[in-house]
Formats: C-alpha cells, structure tokens, sequence
C-alpha cells in the first residue's frame, strides 16, 4: 500500500502468474506452455526482420497478419483484432463490452484473470458453480446477465463444452456478448469462430502463446463482427496504438500460414497427454477429461499440495491453486516425452513412498 497509489490502485487484486523459477533448471509444467519450438519459418521470419526498419514504428493495424489470418479462417481482415497476448485482448474485450449496471458471468473454476478483470473494471461479477463433474451448467448461463465469458476447453479443468451448447448460451440473448476464449482449442477442441458470421454477439478469442509455442512473442486475437471489432479498436486506439511490434507481426504472420507444422506438434502433445492419464490412472488418479495441453488431476490417498511441494524438490513444477473445490487437484502441462516420463517416475516415487 502507498500513499502515492490511487483508491482504484488499492482495490486492485492482480494475477500472480505461474512461477519462473531461476535458482536452478526445472521441469517446467506449470504454465502450459508448448514444449515444441516454433515453426522454422517462423523463426526465419523474425531474424529477417531484424533490420533498420526497427527505427519504424510497427503498422498499428496488423494489415497482413490480420489478412493471413482472415485467408486461413474464412473471415474478412474486419472480423479480426490483434492483441499483445490474448490476456491483452480480453482485458481490452472486459473494457469494451461490459458495464458495471449489469453482471458479466463467468464459472467459479475458471482462468483466474476474468475475476481480476471484473474487479479492474469495477463489475459485477456473477459466478456461476460448475457441476460436481466439472461441467458447465449450460441453463444457468442461459440465464440474464449483462454478458459471458467461457473458455472452451475450460482452464485450469481442461474440459471442452459443446458448440451445440455455446449456441445456446449465445442464442439467450443477442444483446449481451458472450466471450469464448480458445486458449487451448487446438488440443483436442472444437472452434466456435465459423459462428461469427452469424451471430453479431460472439467474439471468439485465440492465442498463439500454446498452440502456436510463441508465449514468449505476445499475440493473441479476437475474431467477431465488424461492430465489435470496431469497439475493441476504439478502445485500443484510447490506450496504445502500437500493441505489436515489428518483430511479433513478422513471427505471428509465418505461424499462422505454418498450420501443417503445428498440427504435427499438437498432435504429438495429445499422444503424450494420453499416454500420461493412461500411466496415472494405473496410479489410482482420477484425471479430468482433458481437451487442452494440460490435465487436471487429483488423487483420493494423496494430498495434493504436498505432491506439489515434493515434486518442486525434485525439480518438477507443476501448478496447484488454493482454492475452494479444487484444493486437492493438480494442474499439470503436458510437456516433451521426456519430460513427462521423468514426471510419471517422480509421481510413482512418491506415491510408493
Ligand atoms: C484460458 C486462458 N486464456 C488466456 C490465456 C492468456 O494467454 P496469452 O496472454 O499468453 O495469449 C491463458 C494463459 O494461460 C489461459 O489459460
């Protein structure tokens, strides 16, 4: 607390981030980050435009990579709004859609930034129980609120939900914009960005930070109507014009015309990803259905935040949240093959200790 901070400053609880330990190397599955490296075109592409034009601020439209982008789904270069990472974007989206009249509605197993969202721009928040299986209550989101915000698959329980029930959520009431956010849609989901064409109230939300394995680059994306597009560029153009660098603009571009080599990838995590529930199932975990790069799981005999310290010592990170209902649960990101056998080995170490 200071003097020098204002009262909305004070009121602020922001996000704390996975840790990035430096004291020594781990085993990093606390992030979800993709433990493939990017494309080669892309890393090609952005040594390429390492040059003098660095002196020239970067095109505050995104013009190419929003066309790369439109030409891969689809969609028209309005459809399109690119941000510094998708945490950006939906911070952005927050600003420009919501209104403290009316509650935005989020679950209360979720990605913990909405909350800090809400609280940022001073909203009501309705929050609304996943079932006892971890599902999302689809009436309940179907009830009135001021708008909504789903990711699909759900972050940190890795289950996906139906675009039959998204329509419905969506079809409720057209006056409210329902955010979906597919961080992780590209593991095993199914995307809901075609349906922008037809509803004027969804805005679909992607990153390039998982499947695209570019966390470090800071791009995301919204697709939606002209209209809402338009809103997020007012509000942009009210902050920073200039949210993507030169170099960002260049990688991002190659990624998106790369899909071939980041399916391969994908593909690759997901046989990992089922070969590690297979291993911990044998173990007596009991794994959620996972549709992301990441698993969420939880053991009946173990405790899981002294799984979480005992791993740490070991030299593994993983993620775990001290939180009401998912307090024995651990969220663990599915990294290279290696990686996760030498997970699977110090979970069975301990497990027989
Ligand atoms: C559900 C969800 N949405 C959005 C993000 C933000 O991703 P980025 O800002 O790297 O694009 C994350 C990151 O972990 C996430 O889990």
């Amino acid at each position: 607390m200071s003097k020098y901070w204002n009262e909305r400053v004070h009121k602020l609880e922001p996000y704390v981030p996975g840790e990035q330990p430096k004291d020594k190397r781990y085993i990093k599955l606390n992030t979800n980050e993709n433990p493939y490296p990017p494309s080669p075109g892309v890393l090609a592409a952005i040594k390429a435009a390492v040059d003098d034009s660095l002196r020239l601020y970067p095109d505050p439209e995104a013009a190419d990579l929003r066309a790369a982008l439109a030409e891969r789904f689809g969609l028209s270069s309005e459809n399109i709004f690119i941000g510094n990472g998708s945490d950006e974007v939906l911070a952005f989206s927050f600003m420009t859609f919501f209104s403290p009249d009316r509650p935005v509605m989020f679950a209360d197993i979720t990605y913990s930034f909405y909350k800090v969202y809400a609280n940022l721009c001073l909203l009501q928040a309705d929050v609304i129980p996943l079932d006892d299986s971890f599902k999302m209550p689809v009436s309940a989101f179907c009830e009135p609120s001021g708008g909504v915000i789903i990711p699909n698959p759900n972050a940190p329980t890795a289950q996906g939900i139906s675009i039959e029930s998204i329509r419905k959520i969506i079809e409720a009431d057209p006056d409210r914009v329902v955010i979906i956010d597919e961080a992780y849609v590209n593991f095993g989901g199914e995307s809901v960005v075609p349906l922008v064409k037809e509803y004027p109230n969804l805005l679909v939300v992607q990153t390039l930070s998982k499947f695209g394995a570019l966390a470090g680059l800071r791009v995301g994306f919204a697709f939606g109507a002209p209209e809402l597009i338009q809103g997020l560029n007012r509000l942009k153009n009210s902050i920073n014009s200039y949210t993507i660098d030169r170099l960002a603009l260049a990688g991002a571009k190659a990624a998106v015309e790369d899909t071939e080599y980041y399916k391969r990838t994908a593909e690759h995590i997901i046989r990992t990803r089922e070969h590690t529930i297979e291993k911990l199932s044998e173990m007596g975990f009991k794994v959620i259905p996972s549709e992301a790069n990441f698993i969420f799981i939880t053991h009946p005999q173990y405790d899981a935040e002294a799984l979480f310290h005992q791993l740490r010592e070991k030299g593994i990170l993983v993620r775990y949240f001290h939180q009401p209902r998912i307090s024995n649960y651990l969220r663990v990101s599915i990294g290279s093959d290696e990686e996760m056998e030498a997970f699977i080995q110090a979970v069975a170490d301990l497990v027989k200790a």
